[in-house]
Parts: C-alpha cells; structure tokens; sequence
C-alpha cells in the first residue's frame, strides 16, 4: 500500500492519535524532527528528548502541537536514569516509544564507562530508556517500541555482538562497530517483543532507507568528503535516496498503523517487512545480549 517514496505524512493521513503519548529520542534533528512534527500534528502527546534541554526545547518551539521537551544524553546514564524518572513522575501511561537517536561510523575509537561510543549511545542509552518505561508502556492500550536499526546491521563484527570487544581494545572499525549497535538495536526489538507481547506490548525495528542527515558529519575519506559537497543533497533526495519525509515514513508507519497493531520482533524497511540478517534473527544472541545489557545497566535500574 505505502512505498519507499511514501512521506510520513502520507503513511500517518488517517491515523488519529488523540490522547496518545509518544516518546522519542533525538527529535532535534533529521528524522526525528520530522517524525515529532508529523505525529504531534496528527494529535499526539510527544514527550521530545535530545542531549539538552536546550535542544529539545528549541526543536519543539518550531511544532505545532503537544510536546514536552526533555533531556536525555543517551551516553550518560545518569542522564537517562533522570529523564525516564521524570517521565515516570507524569501520571500517564505512555503508548509509543521510539528510539531514533544515533551516531554513525565514528572514525576513531571512543570509549565511555568501559565501552565504544556508538554501542554505549545507540544501544545501552535506548535499552536502559526502555527497560525504564517498561512499566507505563504496560499501562498502554496498545503498547508500543520502535527501533531505529539500519541496513546497516549486516556489516557488523564477526559472530554479530563480539561480547568480548565492546570495548574496541582488540580491534576497532568506525562502519563495523555503528553495525553491531544497530543490530543490537535490531535484537533489543526482538528481546523487549519476546518479554512483553504477552503483556500488551509490541516491539519492531525500523530500517529508514539512507538519508542525507546531520548523521554524515562523523564519516571520513570519500564518503566525508562526497557528503560535504554542495550538490550531495539534492543528489541522495532524488537519485540515491530519500528525502527526510521519507525517511521519517517507516518509523511513524510502524509505530502508529492500526494493522501492526499484533505485530512485532520484525524488521520494517519502505513501509513494510523487510529481511533482515542471520544475526538480526538469531534470538539466542538476541537472549544473550539482553543478559549482558541487564547485568551491565544493574546500577541504573536497581538505583
Ligand atoms: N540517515 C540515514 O541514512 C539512516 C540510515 C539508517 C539508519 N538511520 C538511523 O536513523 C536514526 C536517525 O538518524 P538521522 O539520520 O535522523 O540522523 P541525525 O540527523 O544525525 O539525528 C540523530 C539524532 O540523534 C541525536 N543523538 C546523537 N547522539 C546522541 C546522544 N548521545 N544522546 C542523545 N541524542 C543523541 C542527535 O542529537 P545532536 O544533534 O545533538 O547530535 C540527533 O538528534 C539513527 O538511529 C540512525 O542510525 C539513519
């Protein structure tokens, strides 16, 4: 029914979210922005976080509707403890959360309380936000989590998640090292789908097709110097890619379309199912990687 091409407006036309709350992360920018603005103004709650308060409140300053702008600083723990403690303070159930932040191919290593950056902010920062909101997601008619995973995924290090290198110690690659946070965002979907389907609640994830986006802005050599150039843009919106509205389609398409409404542990990529990886269906990995999140997040959720 809906393309590749397929806006998030268009994918949301006849969907009414009155009375629905949304969380999401990274809404200052990209395909958060616009998915913010689409699903506030189709009569959502959006609960808007970025690094600073700061930012989410300057993004929600330009829509029009509902939204409560918060921080969260996905690579600070502390951070996110903090924004899922005053969302849980709010005395309403919350219906969707959609976990769109990210960074890609960081060129050098970096490391943060003992792991490599895009791991620590693409994957532990969302898991701990949702494991944290668990509980009101559970309070929801309809409960439910959205990835934003990547084609991505399948460039990721040998055996998937490398448990034993997630700090980057052995060996590190920028493309490689974004590939295994994204397929854990991948498992993290199937992993919370598994534990929570039983319970009302359902979780997919989201490949947005490729997109030109302040996500560039870490990459190095040809591809850094191709997405500097003046016409790059116009290039991936018409030829290559798609624009931002597009690329906003599958993730609003996913978290709001009545008839996914008892679908979930898939994978969505232009509006519908896609394939995903041996890794990105492995659910022993996918049980191993909650283990080791859970174990490794104990002093913020026990906290
Ligand atoms: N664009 C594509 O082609 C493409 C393809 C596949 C998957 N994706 C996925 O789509 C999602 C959205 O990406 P985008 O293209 O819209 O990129 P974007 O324009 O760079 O937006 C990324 C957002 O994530 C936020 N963010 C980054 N690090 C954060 C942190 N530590 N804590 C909190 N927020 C943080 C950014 O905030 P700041 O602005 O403050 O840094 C920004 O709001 C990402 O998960 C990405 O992996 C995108």
């Amino acid at each position: 029914m809906f393309t590749k091409k397929s806006t998030a407006e268009q994918v949301t036309n006849d969907v009414d979210l009155t009375g629905k709350t949304i969380v999401m992360t990274g809404v200052n920018s990209g395909l958060g922005y616009e998915a913010m603005r689409v699903l506030a103004s189709r009569g959502a709650h959006v609960i808007g976080l970025a690094r600073t308060l700061g930012k989410a409140t300057e993004a929600s300053n330009g829509v029009v509707g509902t939204i409560t702008p918060l921080a969260c600083e996905l690579s600070d723990l502390n951070s996110v403890r903090h924004c899922a403690d005053q969302i849980c303070a709010m005395d309403i159930p919350i219906d969707i959360v959609i976990c769109n932040a990210g960074i890609m191919a960081l060129p050098e290593l970096t490391l943060k309380d003992g792991l490599e950056l895009q791991f620590l902010t693409n994957h532990m920062g969302h898991f701990l936000l949702v494991y944290l909101l668990q509980e009101k997601l559970k309070k929801s008619v309809e409960g439910r989590i959205v990835m934003l995973s990547s084609m991505g995924h399948q460039m990721t290090v040998k055996g998937g998640i490398n448990f034993d290198n997630l700090d980057g110690s052995q060996s590190y690659q920028g493309w490689k090292f974004y590939g295994q946070s994204k397929l854990a965002n991948l498992l993290t979907a199937k992993a919370f789908d598994d534990r929570l389907k039983d319970l009302g609640v359902r979780a997919n994830a989201v490949h947005p097709g490729v997109i030109n986006t302040n996500l560039t802005r870490s990459l190095d050599g040809v591809l850094g110097v191709f997405f500097k150039l003046p016409f790059t843009g116009l290039l991936m919106d018409r030829v290559f890619g798609k624009t931002i509205p597009q690329g906003a389609s599958t993730q609003c398409y996913v978290a709001t379309n009545p008839s996914l409404k008892d679908v979930g542990g898939k994978y969505f990529s232009d509006n519908k199912e896609g394939k995903t990886s041996y890794y990105g269906s492995n659910k022993e990995l996918a049980d191993k990687l909650w283990d080791y999140s859970v174990e490794y997040l104990k002093r913020y959720i026990e906290k």
